[in-house]
């Protein structure tokens, strides 16, 4: 059986105080009861404060982005071991506001990928078409494309460690969400990909992830799907309440 998860993005959002906050309002609830991971992303600053402050909770820890390089002269940037040493699990790659706004070329991604293996870290390795591109009927090609480039460099063996969220562009903070027949669609179509590249051992065990708009009232539908293993939640994961009934739909 596929892990289930549920990832909570948080973006640029959260000072410390506003982080902490969150995160007391998410070990009030109570995640046992869905047989679901519950992930969440904060912001750089705060990964080692929320660590700290985890105490018995289940929740694990990711981050936004990670430099691709060991250590040097990369003013600003973020390495694997930095990331480790403060309790880190998990790594979002290639989220399409990396990939707009700040050119992340499939090339750069795939050495991500790699440094962030080296470093044991699980990868949420984010795909995704735009609108015009789903309006030309290419978002299979544009998402095998991101798989291709990305990610099929890495071995049978190293893809366990990857978790793919398929985030459609059109459905990112504008509140539309992809249907949850479309997004079963490309989800299937995903796994064929890789049963295609590696087998279908890797297809199987492969975890799934929908992101784009998933909120309360729409998580139920789109995570029932077969092909659904869990969501990538931006605008809803900053709320505690929202975020905690988004885990529960499972
Ligand atoms: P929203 O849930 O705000 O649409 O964001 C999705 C996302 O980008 C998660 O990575």
């Amino acid at each position: 059986m596929r892990t289930q998860i549920v990832a909570g993005n948080w973006k640029m959002n959260c000072n410390l105080d506003e982080s902490l906050h969150l995160l007391n309002a998410l070990k009030l609830k109570d995640f046992s009861k869905a047989d679901v991971e519950v992930v969440i992303a904060p912001p750089f600053t705060n990964l080692y404060p929320i660590h700290q402050n985890l105490n018995d909770s289940s929740i694990k820890i990711s981050a936004q982005n990670i430099n691709e390089n060991e250590e040097g002269a990369y003013t600003g940037e973020i390495s694997p071991d930095m990331l480790k040493s403060v309790g880190v699990e998990y790594v979002i790659i290639g989220h399409s506001e990396r990939r707009a706004i700040y050119n992340e070329s499939d090339e750069l991604l795939a050495k991500k990928v790699t440094a962030a293996l080296k470093h044991d870290f699980k990868i949420m390795f984010c795909i995704g078409e735009m609108l015009d591109q789903r309006k030309a009927d290419k978002h299979f090609d544009v998402v095998k494309e991101q798989l291709e480039k990305g990610l099929f460099h890495l071995s049978a063996s190293e893809m366990k460690q990857v978790v793919i969220a398929y985030e459609p562009v059109w459905a990112i903070g504008t509140g539309e969400t992809a249907s949850p027949e479309q997004a079963q669609d490309i989800h299937q179509y995903i796994r064929q990909v890789l049963a295609e590249q590696y087998n279908q051992d890797v297809a199987d065990q492969t975890s799934i992830l929908y992101g784009g708009s998933v909120k309360p009232n729409n998580a139920r539908e789109i995570f029932a799907k077969k092909d659904v293993d869990g969501g990538l939640i931006g605008g809803a994961s900053l709320d505690a309440d929202s975020f905690a009934e988004i885990v529960m739909s499972f």
